[in-house]
């Protein structure tokens, strides 16, 4: 990992100009990276002051997916789209929180790029200052069609560009456009996102498992019993319960984070679109590996806005003994 250091001593490069020095990243794109980062910065504002601005608890409605909103879920949506449809570059929005892809229908064949995003991510854990974040990926634009979609329904391997805003103790920006991963950190004095890793790698390997294991029972065997070689060879567990908190972890410290098929969600339960493929695109470029089953996840074509998946994604040895018991 290269450390990103200037003579004052502090790391001074901002988002923004590390963007404008990238070969690979061209206006559209560096405006829209820009007003994710912009809305990231309204939304980590906005959960730090969640119970001073009463927007702790749930709203009345439930999403498409048939999950509850949360206030914070409602807002961080609504802050993205405000934010996104100012971009010139934007064709298409697709939302976890929407039920369908949104058509920016003034520039039609025209905005270069379709935007997908989780607005924030870890529902269950808003309310008690748990890490939670922001997912997303950009592809690029393939012909509108408002009926169909179709310009959202692309394999991750097309993403553009994948990442996360984690609203932790820290507020951080992880992002990848396709060449190697890059970590900023939200400088609260500055108000701006700084360049602290450039090439952040996963190790290969690292005895740690991040899982709902309550529902043991209910995954397929494989699964159990890459649970049952994890117990017998001195496994930690870690699971924090929301995915860009416990994929993070895992891009830093290694392990394997997954997600099967259950019972109640055969398909499993994370959103292809929305979550799995900009965290497989991450941790792909920093060397790991995401699978679904033993199949690449990056090369799942996508017949639904809303498509679930089961995740396999980590440290390249982990995600390997996983597939091995599969
Ligand atoms: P979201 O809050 O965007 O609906 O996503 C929640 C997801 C993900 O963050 C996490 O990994 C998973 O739900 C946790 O699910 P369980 O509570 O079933 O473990
Ligand atoms: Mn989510
Ligand atoms: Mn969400």
């Amino acid at each position: 990992m290269t450390e990103q250091r200037t003579t004052s001593g502090e790391k001074l490069i901002t988002l923004d100009n590390h963007l404008r020095h990238r070969s690979d990243c061209d206006a559209g794109l560096a405006a829209i990276l820009n007003e994710i980062a912009f809305a990231g910065k309204i939304i980590q504002n906005k959960v730090r002051r969640a119970r001073i601005a009463d927007v702790v608890g749930a709203v009345e409605n439930v999403n498409v997916q048939g999950e509850q909103q949360q206030k914070l879920d409602v807002f961080s949506n609504a802050v993205l789209i405000d934010c996104l449809s100012n971009c010139a570059a934007v064709g298409v929005i697709a939302s976890e929180e929407e039920e369908q892809a949104l058509i920016l229908e003034r520039r039609k064949g025209d905005g270069e790029y379709g935007v997908l995003f989780d607005p924030l991510d870890g529902s269950s854990n808003i309310d008690f200052a748990v890490g939670v974040g922001t997912i997303f990926s950009i592809l690029r634009n393939v012909g509108v069609d408002a009926s169909t979609q179709a310009a959202i329904l692309q394999p991750g391997t097309q993403q553009v560009a994948a990442g996360y805003i984690l609203y932790g103790s820290s507020v951080l920006l992880v992002l990848t456009l396709g060449d190697g991963v890059d970590m900023y950190v939200l400088d609260p004095a500055t108000g701006s996102f700084l360049l602290v890793q450039e090439k952040v790698s996963i190790p290969t390997a690292k005895k740690i498992y991040s899982i709902n294991e309550a529902y043991r029972n209910d995954f397929p065997k494989g699964y159990q019993d890459y649970l049952d070689f994890a117990h017998a060879s001195g496994y930690a567990a870690r699971y924090i319960g929301s995915m860009v908190a416990d994929v993070h972890r895992t891009l830093l410290k290694g392990g394997v984070f997954l997600y099967p098929p259950t019972k109640k969600n055969p398909q499993g339960k994370l959103r292809l679109l929305y979550e799995a493929n900009p965290m497989a695109q991450i941790i792909e470029q920093a060397g790991g590996k995401a699978l679904v089953g033993k199949t690449r996840l990056l090369e799942v074509k996508p017949e639904k806005v809303h498509q679930r998946t089961a995740v396999i994604l980590g440290s390249s040895q982990e995600v390997d003994a996983v597939a091995r018991h599969l």
